[in-house]
């Protein structure tokens, strides 16, 4: 994976010089490394990079393995050589605000045996981290449909509720119960700068409010349906709308299937994030949305094809339908797997006038 070391107080001028070049990989952490910051890029050429910058600043491109860049922004070379003992059972670890997630790389025998260390790995974060109070492990993957995970209570305060902040508002949640990634804080930034005053948005799949909150709590003329199947993450949806003291959001519980049929040609603004499986609910997308209307959608796929597949499957279907489909923008959101990739794809429809 490419990452440009550069000196320290450069990094804000040159990150901004990759973001405009489109170089700039927010799906990986910035790591610091002395008084040297090593920034994640995109795997262009190295002819690009030279001809922005080269002239500007002092820089190296490396290639670092994958292990490096999953540990965390915050793991300096002092404390990876600490975190290099540990490295059997946990990859890096996760923020969530008052909560650190630690993950087990496996549930084999060696893991089990070596999970008595996660305790020392648990105090050692806690101590190089005051806003850090629980530290839990990740026993499981992803899954299911609420998207939930499993995990294992290791030191600290014995809570599994989060409340994490991002984008100017708070979030409260349980990390057992609802899905919560800040991994797609980025996004919900972008898409909170692409709103208008007085838009009318459904956010499908909306789990605890994130994309709904940032929007709302910014663009108060908004009117903003969240869709949300799982009833713990509409309590917690419901708590963090009056944490942040917010009037602009109805929350629905229901599959999306069905509520959907509430809100026919209500939308200008549609989001999706259920990468798993948002493609297919094109019908459902459509059916919500006003003559025209912008669509942010979330979808997996293997890294070779997925823009193209889920591009064809857009316009596919809006043809059939007897709308017109632009694509907008799109982009690499993060890593899912060692072949799938998570990305975005940003699309308008309008309703064809040909009869
Ligand atoms: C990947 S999570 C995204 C949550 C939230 N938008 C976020 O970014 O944190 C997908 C969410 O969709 C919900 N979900 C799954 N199937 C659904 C359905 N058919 N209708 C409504 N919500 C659904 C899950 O419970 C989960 O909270």
């Amino acid at each position: 994976m490419k990452y440009l070391e550069v000196n320290k107080k450069d990094t804000e001028q040159i990150k901004k010089l990759l973001e405009k070049i489109k170089a700039f990989d927010k799906t990986r952490k910035i790591i610091q490394n002395k008084n040297k910051i090593l920034i994640p890029i995109l795997n262009i050429s190295n002819g690009k990079i030279k001809k922005h910058i080269v002239k500007l600043f002092d820089y190296s491109i490396l290639n670092l393995k994958a292990k490096i860049q999953k540990q965390g922004s915050r793991i300096d070379q002092n404390q990876s050589k600490n975190f290099k003992k540990y490295e059997n059972i946990a990859r890096g670890y996760d923020i969530l605000g008052n909560i650190a997630i630690i993950k087990y790389i496996n549930k084999s025998e060696k893991s089990k045996k070596l999970i008595g260390k996660a305790e020392q790995i648990a105090k050692w974060i806690i101590n190089s981290n005051p806003s850090i109070k629980t530290v839990v492990a990740q026993t499981s993957p992803i899954s299911g449909k609420f998207r939930l995970r499993k995990f294992k209570y290791i030191s600290g305060i014995k809570t599994f509720i989060a409340t994490y902040k991002e984008n100017n508002c708070i979030f409260k949640f349980d990390i057992r119960k609802t899905f919560f990634s800040n991994r797609l804080s980025y996004e919900r930034s972008r898409i909170n700068k692409l709103i208008k005053p007085k838009e009318a948005i459904i956010v499908m799949f909306a789990g605890i409010g994130p994309f709904a909150i940032v929007i709302a709590k910014q663009h108060k003329l908004t009117n903003i349906i969240c869709i949300e199947l799982n009833k713990n993450a509409v309590h917690y949806l419901k708590e963090n709308i009056k944490l942040n003291k917010i009037g602009n959001i109805k929350a629905e519980l229901g599959n999306v299937k069905k509520i959907y049929s509430k809100y026919k040609n209500f939308a200008n603004r549609v989001i999706v994030p259920m990468p798993k499986s948002s493609i297919d609910y094109l019908d459902q997308i459509l059916s919500v949305c006003q003559k025209t209307a912008i669509i942010h959608i979330y979808v997996f796929g293997d890294r070779d094809t997925v823009f193209a597949k889920t591009s064809k499957a857009i316009e596919e279907h809006a043809r059939k339908n007897n709308y017109k489909a632009k694509i907008l923008f799109k982009r690499i959101v993060r890593p899912y797997s060692a072949k799938e990739i998570e990305i975005v794809v940003d699309f308008k429809i309008s309703k064809s006038t040909k009869k």
